[in-house]
């Protein structure tokens, strides 16, 4: 068995979710540079260098759990978790059928509920936190051709408010729910440009950005049930 890590009593424990690659490193490099003990999950990509990666494929109804067991293996708290994985695919109906409605509810929606029941012990102990990253589609705004994507965030985004509720007074949760904050790979410089007009500030976000708002959340001994936007005022602009 894994020698669990005993932390000092000050240093905080976070878990964050999605945190080998693009927005979720951001998050966890960032919780790590103010001085957090950081887990860093991953599936296809690899942990951030000197962070704890913990792998887990959380669209796998047990997923979740397997996640929460590898994590009580190495840590004796936790004071924040981040939900940030997530699947991303534009979809239209035409092309939407049952499997791929259930793998973005899956991992969007599902996963991030089951992993909150598993680790609550450890969260309740510590007084802890949930932060679970949505976005403006969903959160707040429609967008067409995602009908699956917006779903599961709006499920999701729900779900955060609902477990808000039935966690308090012991556990915060709250959402953020960025706009752009990093371009797809693939979307194309016109594309970026049309939508970088719609932004009430003019341009994207940065990953950055939603660290920021991830450290406040943490922080803010009086916030629960809130979903902050992080989108430069996009979702007050009309379509998504
Ligand atoms: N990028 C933006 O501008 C933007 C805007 C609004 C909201 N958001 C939200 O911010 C979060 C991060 O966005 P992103 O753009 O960085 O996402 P991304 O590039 O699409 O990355 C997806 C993340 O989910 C993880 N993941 C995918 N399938 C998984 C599975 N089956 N099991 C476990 N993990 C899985 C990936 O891990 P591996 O790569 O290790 O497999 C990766 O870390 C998401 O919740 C997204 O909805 C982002």
């Amino acid at each position: 068995m894994t020698a669990r890590t005993r932390t000092p009593t000050r240093q905080r424990v976070a878990l964050v979710t999605g945190a080998g690659v693009r927005v979720g490193r951001a998050i966890a490099r960032d919780l790590a540079a103010s001085g957090w003990r950081v887990a860093a999950h991953h599936f296809r990509h690899r942990a951030p260098p000197g962070l704890l990666g913990l792998r887990a494929d959380l669209a796998a109804p047990d997923g979740p759990e397997a996640l929460a067991a590898a994590f009580r293996a190495r840590f004796d708290r936790l004071d924040l978790l981040v939900c940030s994985a997530s699947g991303f695919e534009p979809l239209p109906l035409s092309r939407l059928d049952a499997a791929a409605f259930d793998a973005q509810m899956d991992l969007n929606a599902r996963a991030p509920l089951l992993l909150a029941r598993a680790l609550l012990p450890l969260l309740g102990r510590a007084r802890g936190s949930i932060v679970n990253v949505l976005d403006i589609g969903g959160a707040f705004v429609p967008w067409k051709g995602y009908a699956a994507y917006v779903a599961s965030k709006a499920a999701l985004a729900r779900a955060t408010e609902c477990l808000a509720l039935e966690l308090a007074p012991r556990i915060r949760v709250n959402g953020i729910a960025p706009g752009t904050v990093l371009w797809p790979a693939r979307c194309p410089a016109a594309m970026r440009r049309a939508l970088s007009a719609r932004i009430p500030l003019g341009r994207a976000g940065r990953p950055a950005d939603v660290a920021q708002a991830v450290r406040y959340l943490a922080d803010a001994p009086y916030v629960t049930g809130a979903i902050l936007p992080v989108d430069g005022g996009r979702r007050l602009s009309g379509r998504g």
